[in-house]
């Protein structure tokens, strides 16, 4: 079936109007139950209800869109995530929500009745970015929230769960933790789609592929403590200088992932306390992202740097503590789904190519309750995560020719 060219053009157009859904100024920034992520919701389930979805959002704020099916019937699972990085580009997680929209608009249009349903999903929280713990929504929709998960505050001192109750409060609701919004027995899996955030389809000049597993990663807080002074009168020799450990330590991490591919370990926040000019930095955070796609592999390499950041802060006298905030193992993706959906992007493309996803997705928590795979979408240098972030209009038509023949092969149709 040939897509309707004008439903790539209304993809194109839509991405850059929720684009332009910030929190921040002159930025993406889309976080954690913000005022942008109740106003993208808005949009969004707008855009669910033109395309004939029954439109909820759950106590997570996940937005969910729901195509009915045939009494009894599986239901097939589509989306990605609604919330954005700092700063961020307008294709990371908002093409797997908005792309199936299209699809399911299209089949609409041509008057086409599946035997199975469909649920597209808005996921509220996948990068993690407001408390440092990933995955809330996917996490709430799967039933695999826990209380351990409530726990974390944000820079303001707000913990998740009284960010929860607030949101749950304009509906009048207390929050509870949710279970599973569906059993394994009534779904099919989850597809979904997303930029690489890679280099390897450019490189081959391939506009989607296929997602053969997705890298384990663990993220944590480490928090160097020494003691804050006064810059001018204290001599170097008996200073215990936090930011000066914390610094060690990035370099020793950078070195031993630059030379341990395809292991990965980034600090990507530092927070200096008390941070004025002519003090001592008394007390540093900082964040460290490990990720490898094997999992022996990426413990390892953690163990390696909080024994190298004990003995850094032995050696200088200080302290220092690490709390994990997230950890998820490798994930393969499920053979069968894959290989149903390289059959479709052999058929829109001529080939298909598998690849491992160094990023994580929302598809890494759908694993435990569903088979899932990913359908990569090529993006400009392999850029993402910025502003620069780009998906040609050509290639997001084959990915929408690539989704409806999936779901036409999957409906009998084809
Ligand atoms: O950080 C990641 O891997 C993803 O973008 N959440
Ligand atoms: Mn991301
Ligand atoms: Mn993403």
């Amino acid at each position: 079936m040939r897509m309707r060219s004008t439903s790539a053009q209304i993809l194109v157009r839509r991405l850059d109007e929720l684009g332009k859904i910030s929190d921040e100024p002159g930025a993406l920034t889309r976080t954690f139950l913000s005022p942008a992520m109740v106003r993208a919701n808005a949009l969004v389930g707008k855009w669910m209800r033109e395309a004939g979805l029954a439109v909820r959002e759950d106590s997570v704020g996940n937005l969910i869109g729901r195509c009915e099916g045939p009494p009894g019937a599986k239901t097939l699972l589509l989306g990605s995530h609604l919330d954005t990085v700092r700063n961020a580009g307008r294709f990371d997680g908002p093409l797997g929500v908005l792309l199936p929209i299209a699809v399911l608009g299209e089949l609409r249009r041509r008057g086409v009745t599946l035997p199975f349903a469909v649920e597209v999903i808005g996921f509220s929280e996948e990068e993690g970015v407001r408390f440092s713990s990933a995955y809330i929504g996917s996490k709430a929709y799967t039933g695999q929230l826990r209380a351990s998960d409530l726990r974390f505050r944000d820079s303001d001192g707000v913990q998740v769960r009284d960010a929860l109750d607030a949101h749950a409060a304009r509906t009048a609701k207390k929050f509870a933790l949710p279970k599973s919004a569906h059993r394994q027995s009534r779904l099919i899996g989850y597809v979904e789609v997303h930029i690489e955030q890679g280099p390897v389809l450019e490189a081959e000049g391939l506009a989607v592929g296929v997602v053969s597993a997705i890298a384990g990663q663990t993220r944590g807080r480490l928090i160097f403590r020494g003691k804050a002074g006064h810059a001018g009168t204290t001599p170097m020799s008996l200073r215990r200088d936090a930011l000066a450990g914390a610094a060690e330590l990035v370099l020793v991490v950078e070195e031993y992932a630059a030379n341990h591919a395809p292991l990965v370990a980034t600090v990507g926040a530092l927070e200096v306390k008390p941070g004025a000019p002519n003090v001592i930095p008394g007390e540093v955070s900082l964040s460290l992202d490990v990720r490898h796609p094997r999992d022996a592999s990426r413990r390892a390499a953690l163990a390696r740097f909080l024994k190298q950041a004990a003995q850094i802060a032995r050696r200088r006298r200080l302290s220092c503590e690490w709390t994990v905030t997230q950890d998820n193992g490798a994930v393969a993706s499920s053979p069968k789904l894959s290989l149903a959906l390289e059959r479709s992007v052999k058929a829109v493309q001529g080939r298909s190519r598998s690849l491992v996803s160094g990023a994580g997705h929302d598809a890494v928590v759908l694993a435990a309750l569903t088979p899932v795979t990913m359908l990569f979408v090529r993006c400009r240098d392999g850029l993402s995560h910025h502003p620069y972030e780009y998906a040609a209009p050509a290639d997001l038509e084959v990915a929408l020719r690539v989704l409806l023949d999936f779901i036409g092969r999957l409906a009998g149709k084809k």
